[in-house]
C-alpha cells in the first residue's frame, strides 16, 4: 500500500528545500558498504536507504565497496571502520572516532560527518549489522526532519536490552483488545502467507529499535497451542524469517497445558519427568526450525489459564521447567506476573487485587532460573488511565524483571479517543522505588543496571491491526512510535518524541507540527479528566471497556471496586485501616501513600476512601473536583477538534478526514462521560455543583 495512512512515520516524503536536496543527493547517491557483515540485516539496511533515497530525492543510489566520488555515506561495522581509518591515515577526527567505537555494543551505532582532504562523507558504524540498521533509520530520521548534517557527531546505544512487542493476535484473525481491524498475522485459523505487510511492520518496529516480538496472544487457544508442533512450525518459521531480517527475534506465547493438549500426556505437572522431557523435545524441535528463536511468553494461573497451581506447584516450578528446556539454546522464558483472583466476592473487603502480583511473586525471589524474566505490568491493577507503579519493581533483587506497558488503548479510549501515552509511561519509568536507596527509579530497575540482571527490558501490547493506517486512529501511531523511542532511551522527553513523530508523519510545516504536538500533549490529561476520577479506575462498560458504566464492575468478581456511597468514594489500601497494599512499597513510598496528607492528589482514591467533602491540595473538595474536571475535560475534548480543524488543507485529505471523524466522536463521547459521571455522583452525594451547572 502506498497511502500516507499506511506509511505511518516512514513516509520518506520528498525533500523540498533545494539546498538540503543537493547535499542529501550527493551523500545518498553513493552508499559505500563494508565487507565484514554481509547478512540479511545489512541487506535490509541498504534496502531501506535505497527506498528512502528514491522517494525523498528521486535517486537511485549506487552501492559500492569503494567511493565513486567525493561525497557518500559509508556504512559498516567496527571492524570495517578500523580498516577504513587505517587506510585513510590519521585525520582530525580519527582519534575521537576510535574512542567512540571502543566498547560499542552490538546494537549501538556511531554517526559522523567527516571532512577529509577533498572528501566529505557520513560515516555510519554499527556494533553489528543490527547497529547499522538502527543507524540507518536514525540517519533517515535526520534527513526527513531536514537536519543539517554538518558536524554530525552521534553515538547511541539502547538503554534496555529487550525491547519487545506483544501481539495479542489470535489464529482466527481476531485481536484481543485490538482496535484497528483484524490481525496481520492470522486469518481463518491459519498463519498468513502474505508476508508483505508483516515486513512493513518489521520495518516500522526496527525503525524505533524494537528487537523482539511475541506473535500470539498470551491467552493461548487451541490452534495457537499447536504453533510449537512440527505441523505448524514451518509457518511460524516463515514469519520469524521476516523479523530476522530486521533484527527482531520471535517469541511464542505458550499454553502451560500443552503437554496434555498437544503432547497427549495425562499431566502438565512441571515436576513430572515426562513433562520435563516433553518440553525439552518440543523446544529442541522449535530450534531446529528457528535457530534464533527467542523463547516463551507465559500467562499461567491467571484469568483461568492453566498453570502450576493445579499441581500444587509454584510459579518458579512452572517457569523453570520451560527455562530448563530453553537453556541449551540460549532461549528465555518471560513469565507474566498478572496473577490475581478473578473470582472474588465483592462482599469480601479484605482481598485486594492490587496486592496480588507482589503477594504471589515476592516470596519466590531467587528461585527462578537465570533465563527466566518476570514481566510486570506497569501498575498493580490493569492498564488504567492512572495507577501507581507496581510495588513489585525492585523488590525481587535476585530475579530478572521486565516491565509491561499497553500500547493498545484498552482503557484509554480504544483508539477512538486520542490519548498519547508516552507521558504516562515516563511517569512510571521515572518513579523512584527507593529499592536501593534514593534514585532507584523503575527505569533503572528494568534496564538491569541496579541489580545487574542477566536479562531485562520492556514489553508492550501492540496497538496495530490490518486497518490501512495500522492503528485505527492515525494519531495513535504516535504511541507505537513513542513506545519504541522511549524504551530505546528513557531520557527522551514526551514532547521531543511527539514532535519527531509529527515531523516524520506529517512533514515539517511548523504550524502542523505545533498543532499535532499540542493535541498529543494535552490528550492524556484530558482523557483522565472526563473518565474515572482521581485514579479510582474502571467505571467502564464490562468486558468492552469502552464508555462509562460506573457500577459496571462494582458487584462483579473481578476485584475492581470504587466503593462509592452517599458519603464518599475510594479504596482504603492503607496499612492502618485498609488492605495493607500501601505497605508493599519501600518505606519512603509506603509512608507517602499511607498518609492522606502526603499521598499525591491524583492517586488519592486509589489509596484512600474519602468523604466527598475532603479537601484536596488544590483547595477543592473531592466532589467539586469531580464536577470541575468533567466539565473541563469535555470542553477540552471539543477544543481538540477545533485545533485539528485548523489543519484542513495542510494535511492530506485522507488523514485529515480520518482524524476529524475520530475527534468528533471523542468530543461527543466525552460529553456523555461527563454527564454520566457527574449525574451519578450528584445523585449519590446530594451535593450540588458550586458553579450551578446543569447536572441531571
Ligand atoms: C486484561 C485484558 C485481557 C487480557 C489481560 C492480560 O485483563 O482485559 O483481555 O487478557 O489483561 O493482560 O492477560
Amino acid at each position: 500500500m502506498e497511502s500516507t495512512l499506511y506509511k505511518a512515520w516512514l513516509q520518506y516524503s520528498e525533500v523540498k528545500n533545494p539546498a538540503s536536496r543537493v547535499t542529501y543527493t550527493k551523500l545518498l547517491g553513493n552508499v559505500v558498504v563494508g565487507v565484514e557483515a554481509t547478512d540479511d540485516v545489512m541487506d535490509a539496511a541498504i534496502e531501506e536507504l535505497a527506498l528512502a533515497s528514491a522517494t525523498m530525492l528521486g535517486l537511485t543510489s549506487q552501492v559500492t565497496t569503494e567511493p565513486t566520488g567525493a561525497s557518500y555515506v559509508r556504512i559498516g561495522t567496527v571492524t570495517d571502520a578500523m580498516d577504513w581509518l587505517e587506510l585513510a591515515g590519521d585525520h582530525e577526527s580519527s582519534a575521537s572516532i576510535k574512542q567512540d567505537l571502543k566498547g560499542l555494543s552490538t546494537e549501538g551505532f556511531v554517526l559522523r560527518q567527516i571532512v577529509e582532504k577533498q572528501d566529505s562523507y557520513v560515516l555510519l558504524i554499527g556494533g553489528s549489522s543490527k547497529g547499522v540498521l538502527y543507524g540507518v533509520f536514525h540517519l533517515l530520521r535526520l534527513i526527513a526532519k531536514g537536519v543539517e548534517l554538518e558536524g554530525l557527531e552521534i553515538r547511541e546505544e539502547p538503554t534496555n536490552q529487550l525491547r519487545m512487542i506483544n501481539q495479542w493476535d489470535n489464529a482466527d484473525g481476531s485481536i484481543e483488545r485490538g482496535y484497528a481491524g483484524t490481525s496481520i498475522f492470522y486469518h481463518n485459523g491459519e498463519i498468513t502467507e502474505h508476508l508483505a505487510r508483516i515486513k512493513d511492520y518489521a520495518r516500522m518496529l526496527a525503525s524505533v529499535g524494537i528487537n523482539s516480538i511475541a506473535i500470539n496472544n498470551v491467552n493461548v487457544h487451541e490452534v495457537e497451542t499447536r504453533f510449537i508442533t512440527p505441523e505448524l512450525l514451518p509457518d511460524v518459521a516463515r514469519v520469524a524469517g521476516v523479523f530476522r531480517e530486521y533484527g527482531i527475534s520471535l517469541f511464542l506465547s505458550v499454553n502451560f497445558a500443552a503437554p496434555m493438549q498437544v503432547g497427549g500426556l495425562t499431566t502438565a505437572d512441571p515436576l513430572d519427568e515426562g513433562v520435563r522431557l516433553w518440553w525439552r523435545n518440543t523446544t529442541d524441535t522449535i530450534y531446529r526450525s528457528i535457530p534464533d528463536f527467542g523463547g516463551f511468553l507465559v500467562k499461567a494461573d491467571s484469568e483461568h489459564r492453566p498453570g502450576p497451581f493445579t499441581y500444587d506447584r509454584d510459579h518458579a516450578d512452572g517457569a523453570n521447567v520451560l527455562a530448563e528446556a530453553l537453556e541449551p539454546h540460549g532461549g528465555i522464558v518471560i513469565w507474566r506476573c498478572f496473577v490475581y483472583n478473578c473470582m472474588q466476592d465483592w462482599r469480601d473487603r479484605s482481598t485486594d487485587r492490587a496486592r496480588a502480583a507482589y503477594d504471589h511473586f515476592k516470596p519466590l525471589d531467587g528461585k527462578f532460573k537465570d533465563n527466566v524474566l518476570l514481566q510486570i505490568k506497569n501498575g498493580p491493577m490493569d492498564f488504567q488511565v492512572r495507577e501507581p507503579a507496581s510495588p513489585l519493581f525492585g523488590t525481587m533483587k535476585q530475579t530478572n524483571q521486565m516491565l509491561e506497558f499497553q500500547i493498545t488503548q484498552e482503557y484509554t479510549g480504544q483508539q477512538r479517543h486520542v490519548c498519547y501515552l508516552v507521558p504516562q509511561w515516563k511517569e512510571v519509568l521515572d518513579f523512584d522505588t527507593h529499592a536501593n536507596g534514593q534514585g532507584t527509579e523503575v527505569k533503572r530497575v528494568v534496564d538491569g543496571s541496579v541489580f545487574s540482571m542477566k536479562y531485562s527490558g520492556i514489553a508492550a501490547v501492540s496497538n496495530i491491526g490490518n486497518d490501512e493506517n495500522w492503528t485505527g486512529h492515525t494519531l495513535a501511531q504516535a504511541n507505537l512510535y513513542g513506545y519504541g523511542r522511549l524504551i530505546w532511551n528513557p531520557e527522551c522527553s514526551s514532547e521531543d518524541i511527539a514532535e519527531e513523530w509529527a515531523r516524520l508523519t506529517f512533514g515539517n510545516d511548523d504550524q502542523v507540527v505545533g498543532i499535532v504536538c499540542g493535541i498529543l500533549m494535552k490528550s492524556w490529561p484530558i482523557y483522565e479528566s472526563y473518565t474515572a476520577p482521581l485514579s479510582v479506575g474502571w467505571m467502564v462498560t464490562p468486558h468492552y471497556h469502552y464508555g462509562p458504566d460506573i457500577d459496571g464492575y462494582e458487584y462483579s468478581r473481578w476485584g475492581t471496586y470504587h466503593f462509592a456511597d452517599r458519603d464518599g468514594i475510594g479504596v482504603d489500601r492503607t496499612l492502618a485501616t485498609g488492605t495493607g497494599y500501601a505497605a508493599q512499597y519501600f518505606p519512603e513510598n509506603a509512608a507517602m501513600y499511607e498518609s492522606i496528607e502526603s499521598c499525591p492528589d491524583e492517586l488519592l482514591l486509589f489509596f484512600h476512601h474519602l468523604p466527598y467533602s475532603h479537601q484536596l491540595d488544590s483547595g477543592k473538595t473531592v466532589i467539586q473536583h469531580i464536577y470541575d474536571t468533567h466539565f473541563a475535560g469535555a470542553e477540552e475534548a471539543k477544543q481538540l477538534q477545533k485545533a485539528w480543524s485548523e489543519l484542513e488543507g495542510k494535511v492530506d485529505a485522507e488523514r485529515y478526514t480520518q482524524v476529524s471523524e475520530r475527534l468528533d466522536e471523542q468530543a461527543e463521547h466525552a460529553h456523555h462521560w461527563r454527564d454520566v459521571i457527574n449525574t451519578y455522583f450528584y445523585r449519590k452525594s446530594g451535593v450540588s455543583d458550586a458553579a450551578g451547572r446543569t447536572i441531571y
